[in-house]
């Protein structure tokens, strides 16, 4: 039998979150807005745009949609000085032994995430040849919890929404997956991601049992 398996990428492939977090920290520091990282879950997930939305909002700031530009460009710069250096070494764990598992298996494997810079990334860890199919942010407009990402990937991989599987690290990611009528996967803490159908500390946790029975559903 074939699924579809989406995966998200930062957070959930690769180890991207903290550096987000870090370009958006410096940005809220020079506009001396507070800035947490329990702020920070709401930014998972979220597209570029919408993140600086919420952390203007955070600080009640106002700006012209120049500034906004200025500021967005401003973090990617920052952004891809942290993810310049990085290697396969920041492959999440037990991400490999699961790709493979259902590479071995003829699933189709799918991205599904937000960001613009996911080619690059992917190509850093040297795992960009594994994916069928890639879904990015300058593929969709509508960003996490809208479906739009997951639905589009789906599609791409020729399978029903009730046959695809999601694997998520963020709140909004679980509730676009839900809102696509997917099964989601919540990969991090289970109080943070409630909402998921099954929540896993790290792939790790993912028997090969358990994506055979999923394979087999
Ligand atoms: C992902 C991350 C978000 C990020 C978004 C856009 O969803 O979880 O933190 O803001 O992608 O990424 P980009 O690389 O295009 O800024
Ligand atoms: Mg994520």
């Amino acid at each position: 039998k074939t699924k579809a398996f989406i995966f998200d990428l930062d957070g959930v492939i690769v180890d991207t979150a903290k550096y987000h977090f870090l370009a958006w920290q410096k940005l809220a520091n020079t506009l001396g807005i507070n800035f947490t990282h329990d702020d920070n879950e709401q930014l998972k997930g979220v597209s570029r745009v919408r993140s600086l939305e919420i952390i203007l909002g955070l600080g009640n700031v106002e700006a012209t949609e120049e500034q906004k530009e200025e500021w967005l460009t401003q973090k990617n710069e920052d952004y891809l000085g942290y993810i310049n250096t990085m290697d396969d070494s920041e492959i999440l764990p037990g991400v490999m032994k699961v790709l493979n598992f259902l590479k071995a298996n003829n699933q189709p494997i799918i991205l599904g995430s937000a960001s613009k810079n996911a080619r690059p990334i992917l190509e850093k860890v040297n795992i960009l040849h594994l994916f069928d199919d890639i879904v990015d942010g300058n593929d969709v407009s509508n960003a996490k919890p809208d479906p739009e990402v997951f639905l589009v990937g789906a599609k791409k991989a020729n399978q029903p929404n009730e046959n695809s599987i999601v694997f998520e690290d963020s709140v909004a990611g679980i509730q676009a997956a839900n809102n696509a009528g997917m099964m989601s996967i919540g990969i991090g803490e289970a109080s943070v991601l409630h909402e998921a159908d099954i929540v896993f500390n790290d792939f790790n946790q993912i028997s090969e049992e358990f994506l055979t029975e999923l394979i087999n559903k």
